[in-house]
Parts: C-alpha cells; structure tokens; sequence
C-alpha cells in the first residue's frame, strides 16, 4: 500500500480505512488468528475518545469480586497493560500471542473499524463489544496534544492546518472518524445485546449511570446491596481522571506500541470542549459541519460543549 506521512507517523489506506503503516501486518494477524469465546469483552473506539477510562472502569466493574478498590491492579499499573490493545500490543509484528491461558473473562481493546473485526468476534454469539464515541473537535485536539507530549511533532506553535485538513478528509489513524463512528453505531443498532455504543460525554455527565449501564450489558449487575455500599460511586472515583492522573504508575514509565507513549500523555486534561483553545471558530464550524453532515440521517449527535 502507498504510504502518507500524517502528524504523528506513516499511514497506508487498506480498504478505505487510514492504519499506521507499521501497525497493519499486526491487524491481519490479529484478524487471520484470534479466536473468541462467549466470555470475552472487547472495548472498542478511536484513539483519542477516552479509552483509558473505559478501560480502567470496565476492568473494575469486571473484577471487583477479585478486587477491592483498596487493593485494585489499576493502583499499580497503567490501563493500557490490564487491558491490552490486540493490534497494537499483542499482535505487534506478526507475532502470535498466548492469549488462551489469560484469565476470563478477557477484557481486550482494539481501534480497529467495526468492519475489521475477525469474524470471529462477530460470529461469537455472547462475546460482547463496547464502544465509546468521543466529539471529533475533542479527538481531533486530544491527539494533536498527545502527538506533542511524546515528541511525535515538534512545536507546540507548529501550523495546525495540515493536520486539521487531514483529519477532515479522513486522513488519520484509522479514518475516517465517520465511518468508525458510523460502524459501531450501526452495530449497536442492529444488535443491542452485542454493542453497547457510549458517548464520553455522556459518561462525564453522569459517570454512574454509565457504570451501572456497562455492568448490566456485561452480565455483572450491580446487587442492591452494592448500590446501599456505595460500590458503584468507588468504581467511578478509582477510575476518575483526578486519581488516576497522579498514581505514580501512570505518571512515569512509558509503553511501546506503534511508538513510544508516555504514560503520563493518556493523561491530559480531561474535558468537553477543550478544542475551543486549539481550533480557530472556522475550524471548529467546518469540523461540526463536517460531522453533522456525515453522520446526516444515522441519529447519531455528538455534544461538542459541556
Ligand atoms: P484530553 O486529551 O482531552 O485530556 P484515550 O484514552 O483514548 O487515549 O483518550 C485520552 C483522553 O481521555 C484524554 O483527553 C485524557 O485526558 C482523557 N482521559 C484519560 N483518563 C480519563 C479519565 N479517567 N476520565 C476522563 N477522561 C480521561
């Protein structure tokens, strides 16, 4: 595939879809081997929408007969390692993992566009996927942010206009953001027992409700005694931006995937609307336009302000 180089590295086109040239061999592994079982739970989404979050709430809700908050594996390692991406981590290369012998349920996460998926996860009757949907002037703002916290571009007064135009054709890891989007929603629609398709604003809004709503679509409900014990609250506050941010795990260290991340760069700020001091008003319409018109008729809106 020809190759293009965007913020941040080399991307090819592979059937429409914007991929990491150095993370595509990863993705036809994963897609040729893995094989799911009922038990598994795949998080889903676009770099850049709050997957850290999901991961770390998703792992809690899953774990928290094995776990107290007290004594939780998030107090001493970084999400991304709980809950490996499948194409960035664990099929980096070529290579073939053991992933038989990790403990179920298996909590995996993966960027890849609905239509990637191994059919094996869309034919595994009660394997379960959950997406989470982040406004693309936030994803957009996040990743130009993430880019420069881990040396990927150089000047933080560097001209955002090559990116931003990119972005808007789709140009970017695993774009367009439309059509991921667009993929999961649709899935959702269709089948509601296999996706569950979240908003990060939705989940800033009321982060309880969405614990609650994750832990019922897996199959582990919150008991009313629980609810009385404030467990669903603790999940939510072990998993908050505030208390994860300043572990000392998720401060240092970094993680190798595509390239190398800091730890601290899944980290940043936080908020809805933040791409009002990256975008200019012109950028911010023509992504909004952008969005409203491509998402046109799906049902699918995107809160861009909190
Ligand atoms: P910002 O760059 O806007 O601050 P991802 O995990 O998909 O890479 O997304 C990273 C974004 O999620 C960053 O957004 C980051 O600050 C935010 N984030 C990370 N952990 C979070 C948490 N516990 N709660 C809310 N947002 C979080």
């Amino acid at each position: 595939q020809p190759k293009k180089p965007v913020a941040g590295g080399l991307v090819a086109n592979y059937q429409g879809v914007w991929f990491y040239a150095d993370l595509l061999q990863a993705t036809l592994t994963f897609q040729k081997h893995f094989k799911a079982i009922d038990s598994d739970i795949i998080l889903a989404s676009m770099p850049k929408s709050g997957t850290t979050w999901l991961k770390a709430l998703t792992f809690s809700i899953v774990n928290r007969n094995n776990h107290s908050v007290d004594d939780s594996p998030l107090l001493f390692s970084n999400p991304h390692y709980l809950v490996p991406f499948l194409e960035i981590y664990l099929y980096k290369d070529g290579n073939i993992p053991d992933i038989d012998s990790m403990p179920c349920p298996r909590i995996l996460a993966t960027h890849l566009p609905y239509q990637f998926l191994p059919s094996s996860i869309l034919d595994c009757s009660n394997c379960r996927i959950i997406y989470l949907c982040r406004n693309p002037l936030d994803v957009f703002t996040s990743l130009l942010q993430f880019l420069l916290q881990n040396g990927l571009i150089s000047s933080p007064s560097m001209s955002i206009d090559v990116p931003f135009e990119e972005f808007c054709q789709g140009i970017h890891p695993y774009g367009p953001f439309w059509d991921h989007y667009l993929g999961y929603w649709d899935a959702s629609l269709k089948n509601p027992q296999k996706v569950l398709f979240l908003k990060y604003e939705d989940l800033k809004k009321d982060v309880n409700s969405s614990v609650k709503k994750i832990a019922d679509f897996l199959g582990y409900p919150f008991s009313a005694e629980e609810q009385e014990a404030g467990l669903v609250e603790e999940i939510a506050m072990l998993c908050s931006f505030e208390n994860l941010k300043n572990l000392d795990c998720n401060k240092e260290g970094e993680i190798h995937g595509a390239f190398r991340v800091k730890h601290s760069s899944f980290f940043r700020k936080a908020e809805v609307g933040d791409w009002v001091n990256v975008l200019t008003p012109s950028m911010a319409n023509r992504l909004e336009k952008l969005f409203q018109e491509k998402l046109g008729e799906s049902g699918l809106t995107l809160e861009i302000k909190s």
